[in-house]
């Protein structure tokens, strides 16, 4: 029997009465029981007289004996009945003792269990005082907030006379943005509305060439910043895209202000000029008076070009639509066959002393650019290729410029095997830009060879958000006889690093006419400072949306876990969109962390605040460790800590027809602190079935229908998912609590990367020339599983629209290898690899298979 405790006030609770009571009805049944049995044996004494009487000689039988006789008789009758009746209370009062006695029992059962709940209980205060310290902390954080109320500004209003012709910039002075852009149209508020000509009817300067008269109208269905009412636009955009020669300036000038919203000055007005016609000088607005309408094209003169207005853009010569990475070549190997290579056939006069040619002279310089080049190869090195004849050129090069070959398929070969790619600027200095050079550079940075660019007066396409330097080497012709050893002394890092910065910039910017329009027009947006279209979160319909379906179930469980491994917080979601109007979105260079096209809701990118400021007055949100003063478990475990406001995790389970196991791994995750949601995918087409009772777990759980059994909804972007952090995790995954905010407190501090349990290791296979992939404990990983991981709802966005569809068609055919698709991308994205964490069992065991490994996924 467990020590009984009194209450300090010393009333005694009722079960002890009860037992006090118990002990003295055992003590009164013991005494009856004495008593009954001593007279059991008197009586049995009695009893046997008669024949012990037969032994002894009785003398006489008188009447009067026999009177007595008879009285003896009646009393040994009456004595046999009042000890059957004895017998009697005595099996009653046994079984009596017996219900006590289990009675008893009961109570003691009783005892256990109130005594657990005090012990719950006592857990449960505990944490309920966690919760209450943390919501006094957010009172007063809410209290401490001097934030001021945030309003739209008023919305800018177009002038009143946008009909009247304002005079021009006074001649010397060109136009820029501020001079003759009408910003009362584009309030950063308005979204960026722009209003698309119809090419032919509008214009009316011919038809379209067919490549893109049909390209150009999806293209335009599919513009997120379209609009159809024009007085609303922030921008009117015609594209020129006619067989061009067979009209003049003065019909395209008669043209344009026929244009039904022109003002008279085209303001507010993009040209954009996507033929690609190498054989014409296709500089068709070269001569005309286009007002203040901004010309984006290749070609430039320096007369015409107005710097950060005009926009030069790359040529218009890959396909309209879609992913080019099947045309390009390997990043690797990063030292390819030539280590530089140049071909081309300089058009004009130039006279060389061996004779060559016999033209008269016209540039010293492209004399003295040809002949070193010619020396360095021949007496230096052996790994340059340079040649200065075509068997038949590329027409429409200018006068001082050198002709590319014609053959396409050489040309393509020589730059796949280069290194670094030569490009000469024209020599006549008056061109800001050309079709030609404009070619080359395209080609050098879609087949990986890092283009040299020797005279840098020359205007790269989209300059002023494109950080060219990262990708290019700029020289100026000065640097002639020292640019083979600058280019020498390049590291491999360095070269791989270009290339593949070139490789980006070529694929999101260059490689179709969708990619070439969306970054013009996203450059325009960002002069403006108004924020990109917010991407989009994929819609999650619930399973029990739909009446006609089952109800939905709770049922009490129990937590699985005991120790206090943070606070548990009501639910709240991260902060969404707070950078549409700072420096990340305002105004930055394009990169490969910032998709310059779409709005994020939030990026694992930012940069933290110094790690004084939480306490010194950007405390908002932060819940230092000990309130800064650190500590032991007991401070851990009551403070998230980091630098980094807290915040929650939202968590993702993919199944398939497994309700049983969906459930239990469901019923797990009661009392996890810093959960937001559950979100089940449900990849079954079947809805589950009714009877199928759901834990209630404190938060909320959503049951997504799907409308296609795929691997690849894991990771999609859904709506639901409302926090920053997302924990991807397989039905059959045993995680403990203490795990997984062990995993969530390290993916906080590594917010760009993949953290998560169960490792990988891949290497390429010399021996059998193929990719080797297994999950044997060695010391050397790359790659976290998704089946029990972290990671930022930023590369759901990236895995589902940015990265190439053959991917995730891939994961489809073999359903498979979805977490090797994720892991690749988020180390593409940001060149470092996932955290791997060790959990309680070494390595958690999971049913994953071993992937057959399709080696054309990863090459
Ligand atoms: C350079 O080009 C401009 C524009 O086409 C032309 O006017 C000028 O004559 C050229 N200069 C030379 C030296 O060819
Ligand atoms: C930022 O942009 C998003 C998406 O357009 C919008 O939902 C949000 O309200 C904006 N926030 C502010 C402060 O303007
Ligand atoms: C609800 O589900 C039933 C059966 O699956 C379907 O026929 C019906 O169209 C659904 N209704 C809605 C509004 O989705
Ligand atoms: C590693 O795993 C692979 C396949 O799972 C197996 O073939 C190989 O022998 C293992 N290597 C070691 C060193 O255990």
């Amino acid at each position: 029997m467990p020590d009984i405790r009194i209450s300090p006030r010393g009333v005694a609770c009722p079960w002890l009465s009860w037992i006090r009571w118990s002990r003295l009805i055992g003590l009164f049944l013991l005494c009856l029981f004495m008593v009954a049995v001593i007279s059991h044996i008197y009586l049995t004494d009695i009893n046997s007289d008669p024949t012990d009487g037969q032994k002894l000689r009785i003398p006489l039988q008188t009447d009067e004996d026999e009177s007595q006789i008879r009285k003896l008789n009646q009393e040994i009758k009456s004595l046999r009945k009042i000890k059957a009746s004895v017998n009697n209370e005595l099996r009653d009062m046994e079984s009596k003792r017996q219900k006590l006695q289990s009675q008893i029992s009961g109570y003691q059962k009783q005892i256990d269990i109130l005594s657990a709940q005090i012990e719950t209980s006592e857990k449960e205060i505990k944490s309920t005082q966690l919760t209450l310290e943390q919501l006094k902390l957010e009172k007063s954080e809410m209290d401490k907030q001097y934030l001021p109320i945030l309003k739209a500004p008023i919305k800018m209003l177009m002038g009143e006379n946008s009909n009247i012709k304002l005079p021009m910039p006074f001649d010397g002075q060109r136009c820029k943005m501020h001079s003759c852009f009408d910003f009362s149209r584009c309030s950063v508020f308005s979204g960026f509305p722009v209003y698309f000509y119809d090419s032919e009817k509008d214009l009316n300067i011919g038809e379209l060439v067919p490549f893109l008269k049909n390209g150009i109208d999806e293209y335009f269905e599919e513009n997120l910043y379209r609009t159809f009412d024009p007085s609303t636009a922030c921008i009117f955009v015609a594209i020129v895209g006619q067989q061009i020669n067979r009209i003049t300036y003065s019909g395209l000038e008669k043209s344009l202000e026929k244009l039904p919203f022109w003002h008279g000055d085209g303001r507010n007005h993009i040209l954009i000029n996507l033929m690609r016609d190498e054989n014409a000088d296709i500089d068709i607005f070269g001569g005309a008076n286009t007002g203040r309408a901004i010309i984006v094209q290749s070609p430039f003169v320096k007369t015409i070009f107005r710097s950060e207005f005009d926009i030069v853009i790359p040529p218009n010569v890959g396909k309209a639509f879609g992913d080019v990475w099947e045309e390009l070549p390997p990043i690797s190997p990063i030292r390819r066959k030539h280590f530089l290579s140049f071909i081309g056939s300089f058009k004009g006069k130039v006279q060389f002393q061996n004779g060559e040619q016999t033209d008269e002279q016209i540039s010293n310089v492209e004399d003295s650019v040809i002949s070193f080049l010619k020396n360095i190869q021949l007496k230096l090195d052996p790994e340059i290729f340079i040649k200065f004849s075509c068997d038949t050129i590329i027409p429409g090069a200018i006068n001082g410029e050198y002709s590319m070959c014609q053959s396409d398929e050489s040309r393509h070969e020589l730059l796949k095997q280069s290194t670094f790619a030569l490009i000469i600027s024209p020599a006549n200095e008056s061109y800001v830009s050309t079709n030609i050079f404009q070619l080359r550079f395209y080609e050098a940075l879609k087949y990986g060879a890092i283009p040299v660019i020797l005279g840098d007066q020359v205007t790269l396409p989209y300059m002023e958000i494109l950080d060219w330097k990262k990708a290019t080497v700029i020289l100026p012709k000065a640097r002639l006889t020292e640019f083979h050893f600058i280019l020498r002394t390049f590291t491999d890092t360095a070269m791989a690093t270009m290339r593949r910065t070139g490789r980006y910039y070529f694929e999101t910017y260059f490689s179709s006419t969708q990619s070439i329009l969306d970054t013009a027009l996203a450059l325009i947006r960002t002069r403006l400072n108004i924020p990109p279209a917010p991407i989009s979160d994929m819609k999650s319909p619930s399973v029990f949306d739909n009446n006609s379906y089952v109800d939905y179930k709770y049922e009490e469980v129990n937590p699985e876990n005991d120790e206090i491994l943070g606070p548990l917080e009501a639910v709240f979601p991260s902060v969404k969109f707070s950078n549409n109007f700072t420096q990340n979105v305002f105004y930055h260079k394009f990169t490969q962390t910032g998709d310059p096209f779409r709005n994020y809701p939030f990026t694992p990118f930012e940069h933290v605040l110094p790690s004084e400021s939480k306490f010194i007055g950007s405390g908002y949100g932060f819940r230092p460790i000990g309130k800064g003063e650190g500590g032991a478990g007991k401070e851990f475990s009551e403070a998230l800590g980091g630098n980094l406001p807290r915040e929650q995790f939202t968590l993702v389970m993919l199944t398939y027809e497994r309700s049983n196991v969906l459930i239990t791994a469901l019923q797990r995750l009661k009392g996890l602190p810093f959960l937001n949601k559950a979100v089940v995918v449900w990849n079954n087409p079947a809805p589950p079935t009714p009877d199928l009772k759901w834990p209630d777990i404190g938060v909320p759980i959503h049951v997504i229908k799907t409308t296609k059994n795929s691997l690849n909804n894991r990771f999609l972007p859904y709506d639901v998912i409302e926090t920053e952090a997302i924990l991807s995790i397989d039905d059959d995954a045993h995680l403990r609590h203490d795990e997984i905010v062990f995993g969530f407190r390290v993916w906080r501090e590594e917010r760009d990367r993949i953290v998560g349990f169960p490792g990988r290791f891949h290497a390429w296979d010399v021996k059998n020339n193929a990719w080797l992939y297994n999950s044997n404990y060695s010391c050397e990983l790359s790659m976290v599983l998704t089946g029990a991981a972290f990671f930022h709802k930023y590369y759901a966005y990236m895995y589902s629209y940015v990265m190439p569809a053959a991917i995730r068609e891939k994961v489809d055919e073999y359903v498979n290898c979805e977490d090797i698709a994720m892991n690749f991308l988020v180390s593409h994205i940001t060149r470092k690899p996932p955290v791997k964490e060790t959990s309680s069992q070494g390595d958690i065991t999971m049913d994953i298979p071993l992937p057959r490994l399709p080696t054309d996924i990863i090459q």
